[in-house]
């Protein structure tokens, strides 16, 4: 594992582009995966999690050519994934990708033949009953525990009414792949909104999917696998990705950031309302609305205050709640996030974990059973830190590390592959 010495930071100044959005693109891969003919797919995500999802289709017998930034998928239509159901299961790694995971589960559940769903340690300790709960409930066939290895397949589902329980996407997500291959017509329901790309590109290409009600909470669904039209997208950037740079430009005075061509779907921009609650300014530019919302995002400093963080906040900022704690720590006053229970099943325990990376920073924070209290401001000291095998702690590392007055260092930094390669050249090329 390398250790990294991260610097304190001045402004951020300049233009940034992050690498394509990760949730859209594994639902990008795996859709064009049953649409048959050709799907041409640009600025796909760079990551090792959007690899294993490539990966897995290829397992699958798709073929999938790469060229620089184009990657085309040739789909076979749903039945382009039968196997043999006597023969072994085939075996599909989804490295550290919780999405790979639990999208596959809800794909695979109504095809012939067995799969074989293997992670990593970090994947292999998730949960994973929140997926096969409501699958087995249809009738999905799936062997295992309640974590990897699973083998599922070989199985006739059924529609009718589903709730995903928790606010997840990815269940949200799996749920939907198995009511559009049912017997008869789903209707799949959340608790509260979660990030909405699978119902945006599955609509995009043709599928019977629309609202059940007024509530934006429930999707009905027609059963048998009606075919897909394959796809043309340019992914828009990730806004999870820039969070960082975005967070960081402001609190540090004189930083002036734009980041372009960065998805603006509402469902991705929690972390960017709470922020702006705290005192932010933030202007966004919408360039093109279809079929994910693409554009701006200029950020100026700004002194922020602490804020209150409740259970309706936590579906659309999960992924960058542990920052928003960085931020908290600088922000004058206490910031309470609660109901975020979420964080504790995420690639490490971000509850702990954050905890940990702020308190060596200086930062006082306690943990609570579902959330945060953070007191600010902090009087930042350089640290010694692990990222704890979890990429979006690395991340929050480096912004802790860049309000601090003298280099700190940071175990485990190659953990920003998974979703943001170039985190760090892009961090120390905005910051001079
Ligand atoms: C994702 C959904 C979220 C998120 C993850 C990506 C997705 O997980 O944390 O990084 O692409 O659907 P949950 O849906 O389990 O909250």
């Amino acid at each position: 594992m390398s250790v990294v010495e991260l610097a304190p930071r001045g402004p951020l100044r300049g233009r940034l582009r992050v690498p394509g959005d990760k949730s859209i693109s594994h639902r990008a891969l795996l859709f064009a995966a049953i649409a048959p003919g050709e799907s041409v797919l640009r600025g796909l995500a760079p990551g090792e999690d959007v690899q294993s999802t490539r990966r897995a289709v290829g397992t699958l017998g798709l073929v999938v050519a790469d060229a620089p930034d184009v990657v085309r998928v040739t789909g076979l239509g749903w039945a382009g994934l039968d196997r043999n159901p006597f023969a072994p299961p085939l075996e599909l790694d989804c490295g550290n990708s919780g999405t790979t995971s639990r999208l596959l589960l809800g794909l695979l559940a109504g095809r012939s033949g067995r799969f074989r769903l293997t992670g990593d340690a970090s994947l292999s300790r998730r949960p994973m009953r929140r997926v096969t709960g409501p699958l087995r409930a249809v009738g999905a066939s799936i062997e295992g525990g309640d974590t990897l290895p699973l083998v599922v397949g070989a199985a006739r589902l059924r529609g009718g009414e589903q709730h995903t329980g928790v606010a997840s996407a990815q269940v949200k997500s799996a749920l939907i792949l198995a009511a559009l291959q049912a017997e008869g017509d789903s209707v799949v329901r959340e608790p509260e909104r979660s990030r909405d790309h699978t119902e945006r590109m599955l609509r995009a290409m043709g599928a019977p999917l629309e609202p059940a009600d007024a509530t934006g909470l429930a999707w009905r669904i027609g059963g048998g696998g009606a075919p897909l039209r394959p796809l043309a997208l340019v992914v828009p950037g990730d806004p999870s990705s820039a969070a960082y740079a975005v967070a960081l430009a402001t609190l540090v005075p004189g930083s002036s950031l734009r980041v372009e061509g960065v998805s603006l779907n509402p469902t991705r921009l929690g972390f960017y309302r709470l922020l702006a609650r705290m005192g932010a300014r933030l202007r966004y530019e919408v360039a093109e609305l279809e079929p994910e919302p693409r554009g701006t995002i200029d950020v100026e400093p700004a002194a922020l205050r602490g804020i209150e963080v409740g259970p309706a906040d936590v579906p659309e900022a999960v992924d960058e709640l542990p920052l928003l704690a960085v931020v908290a720590a600088a922000a004058e006053g206490r910031t309470t996030i609660r109901g975020a229970g979420e964080l504790r099943v995420k690639e490490s325990d971000r509850l702990a974990a954050t905890a940990r990376l702020l308190q060596a920073f200086g930062a006082r924070v306690t943990e609570t059973e579902e959330g945060l209290v953070v007191a600010g401001p902090t009087r930042w000291r350089p640290a010694a830190v692990d990222a704890e095998a979890d990429h979006r702690i690395a991340m929050c590392a480096a912004v802790a590390a860049g309000l601090a007055d003298a280099p700190s260092t940071l175990t485990g930094a190659e953990w920003v592959r998974i979703s943001y390669p170039g985190f760090f050249d892009d961090l120390d090329r905005l910051a001079g």
